[in-house]
């Protein structure tokens, strides 16, 4: 079987994307990347430099500098890299809910976008990647090979999300998670530059009531027939 070389998964916050690019990664011997960790680090770099997120010039010059280094994980703490800032490992302060809450507005500035873009072409130009985000199929990889677009409803996101964060010791609330999905998805699909949706050729993928194990199963089979 000839697999495709690149393998594009898009789709809303928390609908799996990140899970099943792993576990897929890992069946078929490709690198996994997760750009929404490009993003989560310019605003938690931002956040940390400038306080806030708002003065659009300053956090995309800061983009442009910034040093992200995504490496294999040296931790058995859940975490699928380190993802080290200058230096310093910020694995899992880049998921804490500030960087939720400020994440789409710095995506949404064009200079930011186009520095994350380059770094996301020059990871997947050598193939045997699937990479993970919101506009790999449609701006980033228009030509992969297979484009998988990951859906389910905002509910069993908010509910995975809880889980997620109640398993990681950390403390949550599912109608202010609930809240927060639904203003990140407004807001990455509302955006003129690179909006969340799906590539023309994709094809939807609705995980909803499935296992993990079963959303596996299913684009392994997509994967066979690209
Ligand atoms: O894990 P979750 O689905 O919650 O989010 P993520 O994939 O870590 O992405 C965080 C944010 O980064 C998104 O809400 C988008 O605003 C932005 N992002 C983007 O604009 N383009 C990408 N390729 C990946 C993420």
């Amino acid at each position: 079987m000839v697999k495709p070389s690149i393998i594009a998964i898009d789709g809303p916050a928390a609908s799996g994307k990140s899970t099943l690019g792993e576990r897929l990664a890992q069946r078929i011997g490709y690198l996994f990347f997760d750009t929404g960790i490009l993003y989560r680090a310019v605003t938690w770099a931002a956040l940390q430099k400038l306080g806030r997120v708002d003065q659009e010039y300053e956090v995309s010059t800061l983009s442009e500098k910034v040093n992200i280094d995504v490496r294999p994980p040296s931790v058995a703490d859940g975490r699928s890299a380190d993802v080290c800032i200058d230096g310093v490992d910020v694995t899992w302060e880049i998921r804490n809910s500030d960087v939720d809450a400020n994440v789409s507005q710095v995506s949404a500035y064009p200079r930011v976008r186009q520095a994350m873009t380059l770094q996301q072409r020059r990871i997947g130009q050598r193939g045997g990647v699937v990479m993970v985000g919101r506009d790999i199929g449609t701006v980033v990889f228009p030509e992969a090979g297979l484009k998988i677009y990951l859906v389910a409803s905002v509910e069993e996101r908010a509910s995975r999300r809880y889980h997620e964060m109640i398993n990681r010791g950390v403390a949550a609330d599912y109608n202010q998670i609930l809240a927060a999905l639904r203003k990140r998805d407004e807001y990455d699909s509302g955006r003129k530059l690179a909006p969340l949706k799906p590539a023309e050729d994709a094809i939807v993928l609705d995980s909803e009531g499935l296992t993990i194990e079963q959303v596996v199963e299913r684009a392994l089979a997509l994967i066979e027939k690209a």
